[in-house]
């Protein structure tokens, strides 16, 4: 029997309601499987936290979070508390302090899932983000220079080591060789503008090109890029980005798998020094929160995720499999499909089916 102590932050909004369904999930797994147990530790740390303690997370947060096998995380984010504070104080936190410079996006539209681009198919819409997750336009460099003066300005630097770039770098070509499709890397750059930080990420990847003269490899610019993502996704198979680029071309991609209720997420510390952390792409969408109405797909994923990475990518099908024949019956889905499902309906749908696999 193996035991995963997993710590959970279901965050705000709606990340409260889809964490819930996603350790359903994750309860049926354990029953299903009768080898795989979970123990979860919740934590409170959130907008409302915020409000009764001034800070997103205690002092010793990072500490407390060290000892688990991994994290669990709903969304962060909620009116009343500026988006800057609450996610650079607790989601990003994590993810910098813990050195997850993986952020694992897959981009896949599953069967019955309308694509909103005429033609896309299960088989066309099938890529692999990999986002670097803790420099770039995140490493929170800069300031706010005297700003009640008409000479205010602001600088935000963005940061890039070799270390990181290449290590990124290498993680994604290394999936582009595993994965079946067509064994190819796309990097994203811009450096016909960005003369630092895009020729030296540009150089990095032509460098490591060489050493992986398997793999196919295609350098588009941002701006292009997010024109291809719509006009010829099936030209994609694992795409490396910086953080930022790598954090608008996903939503784009959410779009194209049907939505952010399908765009899952993991954040890797691939020596596992650290615990790495699972949460979808998706926010604490404030206008549908306390509805009942969220799709939990994105998290169920998610979880799927984690147990690939804890090493059970069979059971880790299973939940995918389950996700498929629920997105078969049109009654069962949520609001956002075009259904009139519910959140925890959506979640008990794909546990039962889980017990019928
Ligand atoms: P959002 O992802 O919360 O919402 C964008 C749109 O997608 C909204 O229309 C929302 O209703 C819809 N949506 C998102 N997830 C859905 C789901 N599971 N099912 C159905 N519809 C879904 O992005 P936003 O509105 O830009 O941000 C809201 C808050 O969340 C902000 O505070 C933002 O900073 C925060 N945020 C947090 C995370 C995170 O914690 N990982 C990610 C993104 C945004
Ligand atoms: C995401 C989110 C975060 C990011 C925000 C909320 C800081 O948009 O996970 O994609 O930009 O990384
Ligand atoms: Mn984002």
């Amino acid at each position: 029997m193996k035991n995963y102590r997993i710590a959970v932050i279901p965050g705000d909004g709606i990340g409260i309601e889809v964490m819930r369904e996603g350790i359903k999930v994750l309860e049926s797994v354990s029953q299903l499987t009768g080898d795989l147990q979970f123990s979860f530790d919740h934590y409170d740390w959130s907008c409302e936290y915020y409000a009764k303690n001034g800070v997103m997370m205690p002092k010793d947060g990072l500490k407390r979070l060290e000892a688990y096998d991994a994290i669990l995380l709903g969304a962060v984010g909620y009116p009343g508390v500026p988006d800057h504070i609450s996610l650079r104080e607790l989601l990003l936190e994590i993810r910098q302090g813990f050195d997850q410079y993986i952020n694992l996006r897959p981009i896949k539209l599953l069967p019955h899932v309308q694509c909103p681009v005429i033609g896309q198919t299960p088989e066309t819409v099938d890529m692999v983000f990999i986002r670097e997750n803790t420099e770039g336009e995140y490493a929170g460099a800069g300031g706010i220079f005297r700003e009640t003066s008409p000479e205010a300005c602001a600088v935000q630097s963005s940061i890039f080591t070799r270390r990181t770039t290449e290590k990124v770098m290498r993680y994604a070509f290394e999936l582009a060789r595993k994965r079946g499709k067509y064994h190819k890397l796309t990097s994203v750059t811009k450096s016909n503008a960005l003369n630092y930080s895009m020729v030296f990420w540009d150089h990095i990847f032509d460098e490591l090109a060489s050493e992986y003269a398997d793999v196919q490899t295609e350098q588009c610019h941002v701006d292009a890029m997010a024109m291809y993502m719509i006009q010829r996704p099936q030209d994609f198979d694992v795409v490396v980005a910086s953080n930022l680029f790598g954090d608008i071309l996903t939503d784009l991609g959410a779009a194209l798998q049907g939505g952010l209720g399908f765009a899952a997420g993991a954040n890797i510390n691939p020596e596992r020094k650290y615990p790495s952390m699972f949460e979808p792409v998706h926010g604490s969408a404030p206008q549908i929160a306390g509805r009942g109405i969220a799709n939990p797909m994105a998290m169920i994923w998610t979880v799927k995720m984690m147990l690939d990475f804890l090493g059970h990518e069979s059971y880790g099908e299973c939940v995918l499999s389950a996700m498929m024949k629920v997105l078969a019956d049109p009654n069962a889905i949520t609001p956002d499909l075009g259904g009139k499902g519910t959140t925890a309906s959506v979640g008990d749908a794909i546990c039962r089916q889980l017990h019928m696999l």
